[in-house]
């Protein structure tokens, strides 16, 4: 079988990362920003989320220069949170559960639309672990556009139909559908209608290899 894992809040739990990153921006420029408009920002690229949180901000109006400015003040946060990352930081049971799925003989791959998805892996331990990342590195689309797990799929030479893409975010799970892959709920994205399969924990995986 093939898996697509998504990255934030399937592997790593680095949405709270995001979370403060972004909360301490608002907060400077007395933006209301709480953990239910985090949950909007969940797959989605660093500059989409920035338009999220100026929905509502009501100062004179940014420049692209200005935007791009604090997109890259978010992210020098987010990375000083990252920098303290170890392989600790990857649940035992999300590391015995991949190990398993390629003792099984699985192919693994990321999908995810973070442009820091490589230095992640590397901080936990998990560089060299997946058989191709796809990343916002190499897309121009952001989820719930399918371009990162079609390009996962296209580095793993395996067709959209064989994958199943894990993850954590309606957005997410909606870019799997959309590239006509199969799709697999975890977390909050286990109650989306559009989920193929919906599991409460990720060992559950190894059920559907069995
Ligand atoms: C996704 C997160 O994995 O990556 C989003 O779920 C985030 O919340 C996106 O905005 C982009 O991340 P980065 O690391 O490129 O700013
Ligand atoms: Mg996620």
């Amino acid at each position: 079988m093939v898996f697509i894992f998504d990255l934030d809040g399937v592997i790593v739990f680095t949405d709270r990362f995001h979370y403060l990153a972004w909360k301490r921006i608002a907060d400077e420029m007395g933006i209301y920003f709480d953990e239910k408009i985090n949950n909007r920002l969940r797959g989605v690229s660093r500059m989409e989320s920035l338009a999220i949180i100026l929905e509502r901000y009501t100062g004179k109006a940014l420049s692209e220069q200005e935007k791009t400015e604090l997109a890259e003040q978010k992210n020098a946060v987010y990375r000083s949170f990252l920098e303290k990352m170890t392989p600790s930081d990857v649940p035992g049971e999300v590391r015995d559960t991949l190990q398993k799925l390629r003792a099984g003989g699985c192919k693994l791959a990321i999908g995810s639309s973070s442009k820091n998805t490589k230095f992640i892996l590397e901080r936990v331990g998990l560089a060299d672990f997946f058989d191709a990342v796809s990343d916002g590195t190499n897309i121009s689309r952001s989820k719930p556009d399918p371009e990162v797990f079609l390009k996962a799929a296209e580095f793993l030479r395996e067709k959209p139909e064989d994958c199943y893409v894990v993850e954590d975010a309606y957005a997410g799970i909606e870019a799997a559908k959309a590239g006509g892959m199969r799709a697999i709920g975890i977390g909050e994205a286990a109650s989306c209608e559009k989920a193929d399969i919906a599991i409460s924990s990720f060992s559950e995986l190894l059920g559907l290899i069995a």
